[in-house]
């Protein structure tokens, strides 16, 4: 008898932990579902190509509730001809991430690359380049008004030593580009948010010094600049320091914009030298973490779905590896770490 009610007690266990490990098998959190349950959003850049195809679409609509546009919304790109624009590849875009319930940040206005050369070969006055460049934010921001939540208004324009980079539309227009841009942007689409993008600028240095005066300026001249992008392209031996990205978040939720980390990808020499991936998870795990705990952080991206799929190997020759995701889309250390962070701050 004893021996009975022992052995029943022993099946219920074994019982209790199979149904426990099918049901944790069955939900197994993604980054999408502990993303939503956070009401974080999330994203990768992707392609348009690319998400008609599985497992690339299915992958990003898995684990992702937000889509970046890695390169269709560019200026060459979407503008190709002074009469001209082609929407194809962001059309596929928007309709993907409408079709699956996702957020859109569409990448990027004004820059200094991916430009066509009509435009940097044109024989521009200040008046002339104001008015195609008024021209395209309106044709552009105006084609998806409504259904893009996050729009990259400018990108790169500051230097290292924090002043405005001497870029073409600085040399033809002047500094007070970036202002225009804003205003037409936000007349295109007054209920996009609209952010200023850029690169080692998350820390605590001169250039996200010069980012910060700029959005100060921006807002006392009442310009409609909602936020920042930190691109965080960072690498497995140094990434800024938690604690600056932190306060570099809250100086500028002071002045009451939002931040995001935009582009984030952590580059690894290759071949992987051993205890790198883990390094890598590192910092993955901090720079969410520190975005979970900031106030005004909205938005957490990755540049690229895999490591097949990033830019890094293409332009810092001799790297690679770079993001959470491997080229054949197993997740990686760094995968887990997100994961854990995200369930960690529920
Ligand atoms: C990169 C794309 O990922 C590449 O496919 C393209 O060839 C060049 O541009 N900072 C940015 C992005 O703001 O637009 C860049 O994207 C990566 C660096």
């Amino acid at each position: 008898m004893r021996f009975r009610i022992f052995g029943s007690i022993v099946i219920c266990v074994l019982v209790g932990f199979g149904a426990f490990g099918v049901s944790r098998w069955a939900f197994k959190p993604t980054l999408r579902s502990l993303a939503d349950a956070r009401g974080l959003d999330f994203g990768v850049s992707v392609g348009g190509s690319g998400l008609r195809t599985d497992p690339y679409g299915s992958t990003t609509a898995r684990e992702f509730n937000l889509v970046a546009t890695e390169n269709a919304l560019k200026f060459e790109p979407t503008h190709p001809n002074p009469d001209e624009y082609t929407f194809d590849e962001a059309d596929t875009i928007v309709e993907f991430a409408e079709a699956h319930g996702m957020s859109v940040e569409a990448h990027a206005l004004v820059w200094q690359n991916q430009n066509p050369d009509w435009l940097m070969n044109g024989d521009w006055t200040r008046e002339t380049l104001m008015d195609v460049l008024h021209d395209h934010i309106a044709t552009v921001v105006g084609r998806y008004r409504g259904r893009i939540k996050y729009w990259v208004v400018v990108n790169e324009a500051m230097t290292d030593e924090g002043v405005l980079a001497d870029n073409f539309w600085m040399q033809n227009i002047g500094p007070d580009y970036i202002e225009w841009a804003f205003r037409w942007a936000h007349e295109a689409d007054p209920d996009a948010v609209l952010l200023y993008n850029d690169f080692n600028a998350e820390g605590l240095n001169p250039k996200s010094g010069g980012v910060y005066n700029l959005m100060k300026d921006l807002l006392a001249k009442g310009v409609p600049v909602h936020g920042v992008g930190f691109q965080t392209h960072v690498y497995y031996v140094w990434s800024p320091p938690p604690a600056e990205i932190a306060a570099n978040m809250q100086r500028l939720n002071d002045l009451g914009l939002q931040v995001q980390i935009t582009e984030m990808d952590v580059r690894i020499d290759q071949p992987v030298p051993e205890g790198a991936l883990e390094m890598q998870a590192d910092i993955f795990r901090e720079v969410l973490g520190v975005c979970l705990e900031a106030e005004n952080c909205t938005a957490f991206s990755l540049w690229g779905l895999t490591d097949a799929h990033s830019w890094i190997p293409y332009f810092y020759e001799g790297w690679g590896s770079a993001l959470v995701l491997d080229g054949d889309y197993r997740p990686k250390p760094a995968y887990d770490a997100l994961i854990e962070t995200l369930e960690k701050h529920k």
